[in-house]
């Protein structure tokens, strides 16, 4: 199958009809949203959402994100709560998704089976005027290989799903650049599921029970049921070996020279530091207190990562809190808890 890219605005209305009939007639579409590239298909279509399992290589029982371009749609799919409708007057359209009580009319393909639908109103115009115009529910996910890092890029797209799909539009790259905050609902506590640009203190403004769910910060335990499937699996993965360094207990800078000396690897050093390491490899993260810089950089660094062919690459163990959460969990996940120094040491 041939891959067309189209560069778009939400103003390009000759190619968002024409994305919207393939989507309608059971195609998948990629599209640009203000975290992540999504890889989307009609949610009420079962065959056409099987198709993006099968694009993307992912596991049958990881769920999909229903997109909708007013958070009222939500009605259309899920049983919604007071609680809803305030976060949604806070956050929606934005980086959110929320996990609530499925209809009928989604199909399991869409849900994994479970009960529960995550529903997300993207605040990106492509991708708003795209649901808008197709009339239907989105389900997508990041339009990523299953098990590589989340694209950012039309080109992250391209590389990953060139062949397998008709469509990808091109809406530059994106906002934020790590995936949604995912939250549960249950009697009035918000949990987080997966930690976005929506931060905790963020949620707080609306209600004062939010809490993190462990696997945000730490490994799932061996006999422990993830509360979202996503959390089990290995993710955002390089192909190299990813180590964290805890350089409140350890330099950072000495470390990594040391290795440099002996071993083909990358460094992801914030940009003061560029000029005291000699200019092989460096994979600049942006400036230390950049916290925004650093999410949006993040998956196109473990991509390019790749493509400059290093087995091992060094980065700053990410602060676990505020803003920075996001990274921490992505990163702690792409080094599969590997961290030297510390008092998680694993090395
Ligand atoms: O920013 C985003 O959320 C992007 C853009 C495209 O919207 N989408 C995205 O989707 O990141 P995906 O499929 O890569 O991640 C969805 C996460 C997975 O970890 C999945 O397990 C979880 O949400 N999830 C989906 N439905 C769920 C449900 N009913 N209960 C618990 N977790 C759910
Ligand atoms: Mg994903």
């Amino acid at each position: 199958m041939e891959t067309k890219i189209f560069k778009v605005t939400k103003d390009s209305l000759d190619i968002l009809q024409e994305a919207s009939k393939l989507l309608n007639s059971g195609e998948l579409v990629a599209f640009p949203t203000e975290t992540v590239y999504g890889l989307g298909a009609n949610a009420f279509n079962a065959d056409a959402c099987k198709r993006i399992f099968l694009a993307k290589g992912r596991p049958s029982d990881n769920p999909l994100i229903v997109h909708i371009s007013t958070p009222e749609d939500a009605e259309k799919i899920a049983y919604t709560c007071p609680l809803y409708y305030e976060l949604a007057k806070a956050f929606m359209p934005g980086p959110l998704t929320i996990i609530l009580p499925k209809k009928e009319i989604i199909p399991n393909e869409v849900t994994a089976g479970l009960d529960t639908v995550a529903i997300r109103c993207p605040k990106n115009e492509v991708a708003n005027k795209l649901i808008e115009i197709s009339g239907i529910p989105i389900a997508a996910p990041s339009a990523n290989s299953s098990g590589k890092p989340s694209p950012t890029s039309a080109k992250h797209v391209y590389d990953d799903l060139n062949g397998k799909i008709p469509m990808i539009l091109d809406g530059g790259d994106s906002e934020f650049g790590v995936e949604s905050t995912v939250i549960t609902i249950k009697d009035d506590i918000l949990t987080i599921l997966r930690p976005g640009s929506v931060t905790p203190k963020m949620l707080e403004g609306v209600s004062k029970n939010v809490q993190i769910a462990s696997a945000v910060k730490e490994e799932l335990k061996a006999n422990e049921t993830a509360l979202s499937p996503g959390m089990k699996y290995k993710h955002y993965a390089p192909r190299a070996n990813l180590y964290l360094i805890d350089d409140r207990y350890i330099s950072f800078i000495e470390y990594v020279k040391q290795k440099q000396k002996t071993e083909n690897c990358g460094v992801m050093c914030y940009d003061e530091e560029i000029s005291l390491f000699d200019n092989k490899n460096l994979l600049p993260v942006g400036k230390k207190k950049d916290i925004k810089k650093q999410t949006k950089k993040l998956f196109n660094l473990l991509r390019q990562a790749d493509d400059i062919g290093v087995d091992t690459v060094y980065a700053h163990l990410p602060s676990d809190d505020g803003e920075s959460l996001a990274i921490y969990n992505r990163m702690i996940r792409a080094c599969a808890h590997r961290v030297i120094g510390g008092r998680n040491g694993k090395d």
